[in-house]
């Protein structure tokens, strides 16, 4: 089935997440939404975050897509459910990945870094509660690191600030392992090194994602049958540079699209 595969994240974030599809699915079209006019969700009441993901959704149908990914943890955790139940397709999620970091941890505390709309989801508290048995998990929320990766400033000192700040109370607490809660911190990854001791395990879902929507394509007959280079689009409603500049990728199709 040469369908795309549709993407959308609430910016420039899922992109760390389609990098890890093409990876490992180097057959599949993808288009790609970074609603990054309307980042960040974090902050947002779940009326709106649900309201942008079905809006994110119908343009990624109406564009024909065969499934869609959420690529953020954001709109996972308060609109996935309702996307389910209301669409035919598949729809692959990204949630926290405190599973993996429960069975990782020796100190039996686990930090997790996320926005404050994923830290105050239910789907997030019944995924702790399930997997966290007996662990500490501690929660911070990373109020500004979106808005500073949007804006293409990962390096800078206002983001070691903020970084250092939320991290050190976690330290203090003896975490071992930081769980990245929101698509967007893949991208802090070498700051996060400069930043935490080299015992820290720092713990991601992009390959598990990637994972889990080659497996659902697999048990739907949907991957697909085109063996050439595939095409890549990537549509956001904001800066193209920023978004350019992550993707990395000279053959991708990147443009602006008010959607
Ligand atoms: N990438 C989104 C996530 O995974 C960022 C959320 C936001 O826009 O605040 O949660």
């Amino acid at each position: 089935m040469q369908k795309p595969i549709g993407i959308f994240d609430s910016g420039v974030g899922g992109t760390s997440i389609w990098k890890e599809v093409a990876k490992m699915l180097p057959h599949e079209h993808t288009i790609y939404l970074a609603d990054s006019a309307n980042a960040p969700y974090g902050e947002k009441s779940k009326e709106e975050i649900l309201r942008l993901s079905i809006k994110n959704t119908e343009h990624l149908l109406g564009r024909g897509c065969k499934i869609v990914l959420v690529a953020c943890n954001t709109a996972t955790t308060n609109a996935i459910d309702h996307l389910r139940s209301h669409y035919d397709v598949p729809f692959i999620g990204i949630e926290p990945a405190i599973k993996p970091a429960a069975l990782h941890t020796k100190t039996k505390k686990v930090g997790v870094l996320a926005t404050k709309g994923t830290l105050s989801s239910g789907l997030f508290h019944n995924t702790s509660k399930l997997y966290a048995e007996g662990i500490t998990v501690l929660e911070q929320e990373g109020k500004g690191l979106v808005e500073l990766i949007e804006a293409g400033k990962v390096q800078s000192e206002k983001m070691k600030q903020l970084l250092s700040g939320f991290l050190q109370p976690m330290l203090d607490e003896n975490m071992d392992c930081l769980v990245l809660g929101c698509t967007h911190y893949p991208y802090l990854m070498p700051v996060l090194k400069e930043i935490l001791p080299e015992h820290i395990n720092i713990i991601d879902s992009g390959e598990a994602v990637a994972r889990q929507t080659k497996a659902v394509l697999e048990q739907n007959n949907m991957l697909s049958d085109f063996h050439g280079e595939p095409e890549h689009i990537f549509c956001t409603n904001a800066d193209v540079v920023v978004l350019k500049d992550l993707i990395n990728r000279s053959t991708a199709k990147v443009s602006y699209l008010d959607f």
